[in-house]
């Protein structure tokens, strides 16, 4: 990876990401369940087959900007609720190669630490990336200390496309049978099969 984290203007065009965002209206209109945790309220769809094919059909062209052949564990979308903020942490080992797409036309500061505890000894070393409607950011969220302070709007969206090295150890989509199962299946780590909700 050229730099640990970069903005990539115009990853995605303005109908994507109104695709996106009238998919998960629909999803909540029908029913999907609000999340509520200590760091917020927000919708969410993991590993959903239209934000996994995203990260399929953008496979190569992240791999071509990293310069690393990358593989996609898993995808995220979110609609966050106004308040929602994210503290200082680092991701899943499957979160090797983030890709943060910006999708309501609006924006939310996602600032980043290279220190290995933030926490302990105070941020230093600040950059803040600013994504517009369609701009991605590039990063390692497994490796480096990321968050946002709280949302100021009513209602944002964003998506998560999360690769690993081609062929390395966790290429193994996030340990499930197939992509777009919503992570409703799971694969055994021998390669033996089971389901999660049977
Ligand atoms: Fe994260």
């Amino acid at each position: 990876m050229k730099k640990n984290v970069f903005l990539q203007k115009s990853f995605l065009s303005p109908q994507e990401c109104e695709l996106c965002e009238n998919y998960m209206d629909m999803k909540i209109a029908n029913g999907l369940k609000q999340h509520k945790t200590a760091h917020g309220k927000f919708w969410q769809l993991q590993g959903d087959p239209l934000t996994d094919a995203l990260g399929k059909t953008y496979e190569n062209l992240v791999s071509q900007i990293l310069d690393v052949e990358v593989s996609l564990t898993y995808s995220i979308m979110r609609n966050w609720v106004k308040g929602a903020f994210l503290n200082w942490h680092r991701n899943k080992w499957e979160c090797e190669y983030t890709v943060s797409i910006q999708i309501s036309d609006s924006s939310w500061p996602l600032g980043f630490t290279d220190q290995d505890s933030p926490k302990i000894e105070g941020v230093q070393n600040l950059e803040v990336i600013n994504a517009l409607q369609g701009d991605a950011v590039f990063f390692k969220a497994c490796e480096l200390y990321h968050g946002r302070r709280p949302l100021k709007d009513q209602f944002l969206k964003n998506i998560s496309l999360h690769y690993v090295e081609k062929g390395s150890y966790n290429d193994n989509l996030h340990g499930r049978r197939a992509l777009g199962d919503s992570f409703q299946t799971l694969n055994k780590p021998n390669g033996g099969h089971w389901e999660i909700n049977a």
